[in-house]
């Protein structure tokens, strides 16, 4: 008899922005006069800079000739790009070799496909609230969940998990906002190596932090390479949302208790030569114009773009006596509703009043209920046109 993975019946029937889109969307076909803006999923909104459309343009432009054209790639990414990628590590005075560093396609498609290279029912440690991308695709691949709290109490920073597992531990924070410090990241890794676990510390917002104290890299964490994976985007600090591309960093020193160290990179690595024939090659241009010091001064200040918004929201809310948190570092703000509002109901009362789009914080595990997320991801004339209509809102 042939079956489905019954896993997938452990998972709510839909995603959480699948769930957003769907309800945004009846919505607006019972309003159809309503202007709906949308902070909800934190999608990009603003232009990619000429540099990288000019990379982007001219690599599908050599696909047309006979001379330049090229088909496959190597499936860990192109040469150039690891080697600019190994260039990024070392302006943060960091050695990542072209053989710890495998390209991909964005890092949702990585974090999770990273589940697959652990055993079966392995330990998966998530923050809650957490980006639930995490949790479906740990529970799909069979694994056992367990969630650490991250409260206001305990500065969005949890105490560790008893038992050996892999932690996946995200900074500067989807959904909170909050960003760890290296102190916190010293605790962090010095748990997991005590304990035999592994991190996977997704570093996709780092370029939202400014403070040059706070670690953008597990990596600038001392004996982190030891016991860390860290997966990074183009997403949200080149605008690379619909253009898709990341990275992933499986280092050679990475030893899983009962392994030898570089199984671990030897083990990712045959799963990507088997799984993925390597990110687009014209997406893969882009990401070397990205990272040039004129891609990265262009990038940065849409970056800043967005961070400008998340002030705007942090005070525009903040007026409204709605307790915010997040923001600094990072494009999301986590608003504690009052009252004791449940997130869904906050959520209708955006939709429904303001015409805003949030994301129920409850969606992100049960610590996020009575808050809801806020994106800065938006023009920054809309994010203010929101933020005037929320501060009508009675609460
Ligand atoms: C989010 O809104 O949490 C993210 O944009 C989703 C994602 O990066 O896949």
């Amino acid at each position: 008899m042939v079956t489905l993975n019954p896993d997938y019946r452990k998972v709510k029937q839909s995603y959480l922005f699948s769930e957003i889109t769907k309800r945004t969307k009846a919505f607006q076909a019972s309003h159809p006069d309503a202007k709906i803006i949308r902070l909800g999923i934190g999608n990009t909104t603003e232009p990619l800079p000429e540099i990288i459309c000019d990379a982007l343009e001219n690599a599908s432009r050599r696909l047309g000739k006979r001379e330049t054209y090229s088909g496959y790639g190597d499936e860990q990414g192109n040469s150039d790009l690891r080697e600019a990628i190994s260039k990024f590590y070392a302006k943060l005075g960091l050695t990542i070799p072209v053989g710890e560093i495998f390209v991909s396609d964005g890092a949702k498609s990585d974090l999770g496909n990273l589940m697959q290279i652990f055993e079966k029912g392995s330990v998966i440690a998530v923050q809650d609230p957490v980006y639930p991308a995490y949790v479906d695709t740990a529970t799909i691949s069979g694994h056992q969940i367990i969630t650490m709290p991250c409260t206001p109490q305990n500065q969005f920073f949890p105490e560790m998990p008893k038992q050996p597992s892999v932690i996946y531990f995200c900074s500067p924070n989807n959904p909170t906002g909050a960003v760890a410090s290296r102190s916190q990241l010293e605790q962090l890794v010095d748990h997991a190596m005590q304990t035999d676990s592994v991190v996977v510390f997704d570093a996709a917002y780092s370029p939202f932090i400014s403070d040059p104290k706070l670690p953008r890299s597990i990596y600038e964490i001392e004996g982190a390479k030891k016991c860390a994976i860290e997966i990074n985007s183009f997403s949200k600090s080149a605008g690379f949302t619909g253009v898709r591309l990341g990275w992933t960093v499986v280092p050679k020193d990475l030893v899983v208790s009962n392994t030898k160290e570089g199984e671990a990179n030897a083990v990712w690595n045959r799963r990507q030569t088997t799984f993925f024939n390597g990110a687009s090659n014209i997406a893969q241009a882009g990401g070397l114009a990205v990272l040039t010091n004129e891609g990265q001064e262009a990038c940065q200040k849409v970056v800043d773009y967005y961070k400008n918004n998340a002030s705007m929201i942090r005070a525009g809310l903040g007026e409204s006596g709605i307790t915010v948190y997040g923001g600094r570092h990072a494009p999301y703000i986590w608003a504690q509703m009052p009252n004791g509002m449940k997130s869904w109901d906050a959520f209708d009362k955006f939709l429904t009043e303001a015409n805003v789009v949030v994301t129920p914080g409850s969606g992100f595990g049960s610590q996020g209920e009575g808050f809801v997320r806020f994106s800065a991801f938006g023009h920054q004339e809309n994010v203010q046109e929101a933020i005037e209509r929320v501060k009508k809102l009675k609460f």
